[in-house]
């Protein structure tokens, strides 16, 4: 290994897909961006929609927090072929489409591409699945993408932190879903035993 490639930056592809929370990816954004991680981003087109819908963000704005950016549609991609290194990939949030999508090896598009190379690379893909309730089909999908080497990572709010503040609680699921990279935050409350008074 040359000292460039021991030295060089974690490099995380970043996928916002139309589930709602597109608040969560680019919390996330700004967190590897933080941690000096170098980021891909792959925006779906209903991703665009809902960030426009749920947060003050434009999806120009969401992009200018990645290092490289690619259109969903560009197959030629580097991130889509395996040689590409990278450190794994997230999936923020996830939809049930695109859980679907990567549950059947579809690779319609960058984001269900690029989640294929992960899982046929052994790399780490984490997928922050949101949809409720959820049915058989659902659960099989999850069930099949975590056989074939997933993390499923609903972005369950954690109560014990007493949060005051949405961003309280994303900030804390965005804080352990990094900790699967074993990047660390610091921006949230682990727990460590019961409070005393
Ligand atoms: C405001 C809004 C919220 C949505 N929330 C979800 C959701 O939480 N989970 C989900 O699976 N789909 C949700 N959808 C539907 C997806 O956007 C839709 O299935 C889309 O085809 C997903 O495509 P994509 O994975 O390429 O982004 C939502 C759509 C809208 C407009
Ligand atoms: C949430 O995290 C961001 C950095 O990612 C930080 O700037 C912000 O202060 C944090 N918010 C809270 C409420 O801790």
């Amino acid at each position: 290994m040359s000292a460039s490639q021991g030295n060089r930056r974690k490099q995380i592809v970043v996928a916002i897909t139309g589930a709602t929370g597109a608040t969560l990816g680019i919390n996330l954004l700004i967190a590897l961006r933080h941690l000096n991680v170098e980021t891909h981003l792959i925006m779906s087109k209903w991703a665009e929609s809902t960030i426009k819908y749920e947060t003050d963000y434009h999806p120009s704005n969401v992009k200018a927090l990645a290092d490289h950016v690619y259109n969903i549609n560009d197959m030629a991609a580097p991130i889509s072929s395996g040689s590409f290194h990278t450190d794994g990939m997230i999936i923020v949030p996830c939809s049930m489409k695109t859980l679907a999508a990567i549950s059947s090896g579809l690779c319609n598009d960058l984001i269900s591409r690029a989640a294929d190379v992960m899982l046929k690379e052994r790399r780490k893909l984490v997928l922050v699945t949101r949809e409720t309730p959820l049915s058989d089909i659902h659960l099989r999908n999850m069930l099949s993408v975590s056989r074939s080497g997933a993390i499923i990572f609903p972005p369950v709010p954690a109560f014990y932190i007493k949060p005051s503040s949405v961003e309280d609680l994303v900030n804390q699921s965005v804080g352990r879903m990094l900790d699967l990279f074993n990047l660390d935050t610091g921006t949230f409350e682990r727990w460590s035993g019961w409070e005393k008074d």
